[in-house]
Order: structure tokens, then C-alpha cells, then sequence
């Protein structure tokens, strides 16, 4: 298959490549040349979203678009001659998430502006363009290497230094998480069999628990610390203990059914193999691949008076 690929040299993208390349199949990327790394067995278009004249004129069996964001974006993408569209979307297109429960029928964001409306927004021009064969992948937290947000390498460092370390909530509590990898062929499978609809890429409610995942990181002494605490500790959510949000005001976080991506064929490895890959990447150096690209968007490292102050709080 002659496969399109929309970004393609920072994370997820990267995985995408490597999948196809994989499968045999002939990839093309498109990019500004800004960021990451181009796998030396495609052809690289240089070129920005916002004008997709260099890619005019062609013709793809498929795209798969890692770096859409906005409805003019798609507009432009959308336009070229591609046989079938997968769309790399977000849970954060159901305004109902993450606090309440979602699955691939909630409803949507119809207007506004942010990060879940545009890529609704977008989902929309996308399906309408490609008319049956568009398909969306709302991905929830992607994981794994490569990852420049770095939530769960954050875990996957602080666990490998050892000592006790502050936990968030409770050890059975579950959590969702989606490697790359297991995304990546994915939309690759959606691709080939030209399936079109939309589907939340994820593991499945209930793949695994915050004890199973970060013990899977190592020996260190885990502290869990309920939510009560941590919300009067002013822990910031999500970002100062990675991934945290407190269950009782986003009870639907963790609640993000996949029925159509399985039927689909979405399958999830177990999280310690995608917990020991990441602990691979980062002592073959992968904190400095990433180097500063998005470091604003990363969690900020704990000083080790916080995380004291913090395993007092039990
Ligand atoms: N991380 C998560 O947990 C999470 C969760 C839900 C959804 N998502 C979605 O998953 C996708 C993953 O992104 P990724 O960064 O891993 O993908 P990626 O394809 O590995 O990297 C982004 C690519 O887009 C290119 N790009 C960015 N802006 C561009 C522009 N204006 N014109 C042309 N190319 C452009 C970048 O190269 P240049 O900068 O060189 O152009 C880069 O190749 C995103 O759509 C994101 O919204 C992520």
C-alpha cells in the first residue's frame, strides 16, 4: 500500500512508520522538517499543514494523520487524493470527559474553541470530505517511547531511582493506557481494511490498575496517598504526580468504553511490556532525543522537599 503520513518523525508518528514500514508497505511523511526524526526508508515532502501544494497531484491507497489539530488543516488534507482517511483524534473531543463516563456514541463538541473542540471540529470536515471512508481514533494517554510529554517515563525514572515514593489514590484503582505501538497498528490495520467510523483508542475499562503499572517500574517503596490528601496538599492535577486526576470529580477518566476499536480489531499488550520498553528507551538515552520539543507540556520534575512533605502527609 502506498501510505501517506501526516507527521510522522516525533512519537506516535514514528511508531506509526515503523508499522507500516513493518507491513512492507511504501510511506511518504509530511512535515515542516522542524522536529524529530525522519526514518531513513521513507520519503520525506517538506511542508506545512497550512498549504498542501507539494502534495498535489499524487495519489495514496491511505493516510494516516498524526498531526491534524484544526478544521482548515483537514480541509486541506482531506482534499488530496487519498483512497481512505485515519484520523488520529482525542477523548477530548466528548465534552462529557473525563467526567463522566464516555464511549464511541457520546456526543461531541459541536462548536467552540480549544484543543477537544478543534479536533471535533475537524473530525467533522474529515468525514465529510472523505464521505465512507474517514475513519477517527479518539486515542486516550498514549504511552511509550518516543514520548515527549512524558507522563509515564516520568514514573518510569522516579521509580527506577528507588526510595519511597509518593502514590496517588490507591493501588487497585484503574487506569487506561494506550503503547504507541499497539495504536500505531491500529490505525494501520483501519487503513488497510478500509474501515471508516469512529473508535476510542485505548485499553479497554479495566486493563490495569495504578499498582499493577507502577510496580511494573520497580522495587521502590510506593506510598499511596488518597485523593483527599493530595487535593489539600494543592498537588496539581494531572501533571505534578503524572496522570492524576481525583477520582471522586472525574469519575469517568478511566471509564472510556472501546467496543467499536476492539471489534475492529484494537488489541493492547500488557502493560509491564510497554513499561519495560520505556525504562529501555530512557537509559539508552531517550530524555535527551526528546530534548526540549514541548517541555512546556511536561510534567516538571518534584523537588525532593515536595515529595518529603508529600509521604508525610500518611
Ligand atoms: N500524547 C497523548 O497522550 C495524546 C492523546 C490523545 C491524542 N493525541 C494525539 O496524537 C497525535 C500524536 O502526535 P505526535 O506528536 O506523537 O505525532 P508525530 O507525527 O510523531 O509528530 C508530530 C508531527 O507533525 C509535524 N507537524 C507539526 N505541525 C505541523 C504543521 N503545521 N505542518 C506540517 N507538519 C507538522 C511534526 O513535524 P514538524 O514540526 O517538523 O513539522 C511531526 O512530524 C496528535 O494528533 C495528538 O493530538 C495524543
Amino acid at each position: 500500500m502506498k501510505l501517506l503520513v501526516l507527521g510522522g518523525t516525533v512519537f506516535l508518528g514514528r511508531h506509526v512508520v515503523n508499522e507500516a514500514l513493518a507491513r512492507g508497505h511504501e510511506v511518504t511523511i509530511y512535515s515542516r522538517g522542524l522536529h524529530g526524526t525522519p526514518h531513513p526508508d521513507v520519503e520525506q515532502v517538506i511542508g506545512d499543514r497550512a498549504d498542501v501544494t507539494p502534495l498535489r497531484g499524487r495519489a495514496w491507497d491511505a493516510a494516516i494523520d498524526t498531526s491534524g489539530m484544526t478544521p482548515a488543516q483537514l480541509r486541506g488534507s482531506a482534499s488530496l487524493d487519498l483512497g481512505h482517511y485515519v484520523f488520529v483524534s482525542s477523548c477530548n473531543v466528548y465534552p462529557d470527559w473525563p467526567e463522566r463516563p464516555v464511549d464511541e456514541d457520546s456526543r461531541t463538541w459541536q462548536d467552540g474553541e480549544g484543543y477537544g473542540q478543534d479536533k471535533a471540529a475537524s473530525e467533522r470536515v474529515g468525514s465529510e470530505a472523505m464521505d465512507g471512508r474517514f475513519a477517527t481514533v479518539r486515542a486516550g494517554l498514549i504511552v511509550g517511547r518516543h514520548d515527549n510529554i512524558f507522563r509515564l517515563p516520568w514514573w518510569v525514572r522516579r521509580i527506577a531511582q528507588g526510595g519511597r515514593v509518593p502514590a496517588p489514590g490507591a493501588p487497585d484503582r484503574p487506569i487506561q493506557i494506550i503503547d504507541a505501538r499497539d495504536l500505531a497498528a491500529f490505525c494501520l490495520r483501519l487503513a488497510e481494511e478500509r474501515t471508516s467510523g469512529a473508535f476510542n483508542g485505548t485499553g479497554p475499562i479495566g486493563q490495569t490498575t495504578w499498582g499493577e503499572l507502577l510496580a511494573a517500574a520497580g522495587d521502590a517503596e510506593l506510598v499511596w496517598i488518597p485523593d483527599e490528601q493530595l487535593v489539600e496538599a494543592k498537588v496539581q492535577e494531572w501533571t505534578e504526580l503524572p496522570m492524576w486526576l481525583p477520582a471522586d470529580a472525574y469519575p469517568g477518566t478511566w471509564r472510556i468504553g472501546t467496543a467499536n476499536a476492539q471489534a475492529a480489531g484494537l488489541t493492547t499488550r500488557p502493560v509491564a511490556d510497554t513499561v519495560e520498553d520505556i525504562r529501555e528507551w530512557l537509559q539508552t538515552g531517550g530524555e535527551r532525543e526528546i530534548g526540549d520539543y514541548r517541555a512546556e507540556l511536561r510534567p516538571p520534575d518534584m523537588s525532593s522537599e515536595r515529595e518529603a512533605a508529600l509521604l508525610q502527609l500518611v
